[in-house]
């Protein structure tokens, strides 16, 4: 039985003293995740890490938003899996959208960070999902795998077993036009296949999101679909109140 996982991925917002805060108040809600046996976390900025991961319940999940798959180097900008461990951080995501299309994040790239972050024994949580130009044309499975397949690439089974993946169509991210609850699973179910044909039955262990204007009055439809384990929300993760709202929803 997969667990359920919420994620808020927060994105460029929050001052430090923001994202304290919501650690602060965050912490009776992972209580009550806990007790319905959901995992509960959020992806603050890298200044925010520290505090926030120092704040929120230990049970709470605390990711980076992005990762260098250099342990060191001359990269200017970019911080390491190393500089995450230092501060207890062992989750990050990978691929996001707004990163494959702003900051030239490949397939190729995705795979050398998620290969990184699995033999850190971290987690990934590796991002996937069509353009509104690819969903138009029909080729949302095609591109999906593709991610699936070049970003998971020279893996084995054990290596991701605890990799966590997010579908999120980019024509849904921020645009309140979420994909039904019919596009959700069916994309969802075929990344489990695209896992299965890889890996074997470690598929089925494998916890696949969907995110994309995830709010909490859909939240639960989402999470009623068999191969919905969780989301990874941007916008609705940013007030606690709406937080909470979406725990709230899936219990
Ligand atoms: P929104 O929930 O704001 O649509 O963002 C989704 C997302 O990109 C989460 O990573």
């Amino acid at each position: 039985m997969r667990k359920k996982l919420l994620l808020g991925n927060w994105k460029m917002n929050k001052l430090v003293a923001e994202a304290e805060d919501f650690g602060v108040a965050a912490f009776p809600l992972v209580e009550k995740a806990l007790v319905h046996n959901i995992d509960l976390g959020v992806a603050p900025t890298y200044l925010s890490l520290p505090i926030v991961k120092q704040k929120v319940h230990p049970k709470m999940i605390v990711a980076a938003q992005n990762v260098h798959f250099q342990p060191s180097g001359p990269y200017t900008g970019e911080i390491s899996i190393p500089m995450l461990k230092e501060f207890g951080i062992t989750w990050a995501l990978v691929g996001h959208s707004e990163r494959r299309s702003y900051d030239n994040e490949t397939n190729e790239k995705c795979n050398a960070k998620i290969k990184a972050l699995v033999l850190e024994k971290m987690v990934p949580v590796y991002c996937v999902g069509e353009t509104l130009a690819e969903f138009e044309q029909g080729l949302t499975k095609a591109v999906v795998s593709a991610q699936v397949r070049e970003g998971l690439k020279d893996l084995v089974a054990e290596e991701v077993k605890n990799l966590v993946v997010a579908y999120e169509p980019v024509w849904s991210i921020g645009t309140g036009k979420n994909a039904s609850t019919e596009i959700a699973e069916d994309v969802c179910r075929f990344i489990r296949e695209v896992l299965k044909n890889l890996f074997g039955e470690v598929a089925e262990d494998i916890r696949i999101l969907y995110g994309g204007s995830v709010k909490p009055e859909n939240i639960k439809a989402y999470l009623s679909c068999p191969n919905v384990d969780g989301a990874l929300v941007g916008g609705a993760s940013l007030k606690i109140d709406s937080y909470e709202g979406l725990l709230n929803n899936i219990i």
